[in-house]
């Protein structure tokens, strides 16, 4: 399937077959897919927690609002951002490093761009969390898409709830929920847009 009816055919899934699972290798592979999203520096500030075991999902449910799609699911990952890049970010870019693509010198030089701009500065830490989380997320979706799965990207849940359950880190967010699985009836299409003229300016 071509990038645009991916794009086109992608929907927010509510009402998932609870009797069809996802095999690992499957996730596994739309999760390395989701990694290939980029990032601020290419610091990769984000991982990936999947509860794909029925107790795992029914822990997510107690922080889900109630939202049983995370149980329906195959699997639902949290896509956790991580603050802090410019911590991480030498060790991020080594194997760019090893693989010739940037110098040690450039590294350095990154390193010292993402540390002004990160250190000591939540709110820039917090944005690209964020920005990174969900860039994956969205790859992870549109994967899903072209694996012949459904998914939802979910924001409804106690985000120190998930937290505290799957032990995330005090420089880690739970940006957003994805369930992944196939379809069961009833689900609605993707929903229409605003006109492109209501969202578009040229300059
Ligand atoms: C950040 C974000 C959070 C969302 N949270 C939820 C959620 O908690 N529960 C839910 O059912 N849908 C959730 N959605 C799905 C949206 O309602 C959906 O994307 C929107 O209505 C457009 O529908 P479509 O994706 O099918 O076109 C969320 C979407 C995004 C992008």
């Amino acid at each position: 399937m071509d990038i645009d009816a991916l794009i086109e055919q992608r929907y927010s899934a509510n009402h998932f077959d609870a009797t069809r699972h996802v095999d690992d290798v499957t996730l596994t592979e739309l999760l390395r897919l989701a990694t290939l999203a980029p990032s601020a520096f290419n610091a990769q500030n984000r991982r990936f927690v999947v509860a794909s075991s029925v107790k795992a999902k029914e822990r997510l449910l107690r922080h889900a609002n109630g939202q049983d799609k995370v149980v329906h699911a195959a699997a639902t990952v949290v896509v956790v951002g991580r603050l802090a890049p410019h911590a991480t970010l030498a060790a991020a870019l080594q194997p760019s490093v090893d693989a010739g693509v940037i110098d040690a010198d450039l590294q350095a030089t990154l390193v010292h761009y993402a540390d002004a701009m990160y250190r000591d500065q939540p709110q820039n830490q917090r944005d690209e969390a964020i920005r990174s989380a969900s860039l994956s997320a969205m790859t992870l979706m549109l994967a899903a898409q072209g694996a012949g799965l459904v998914s939802c990207p979910m924001i409804g849940f106690d985000a120190a709830g998930v937290h505290r359950e799957f032990g995330l880190g005090n420089d880690e967010i739970p940006v957003m929920l994805v369930a992944i699985g196939h379809a069961a009836a009833g689900n609605w299409p993707q929903k229409p847009r605003l006109p492109l003229a209501d969202v578009l300016a040229w300059q």
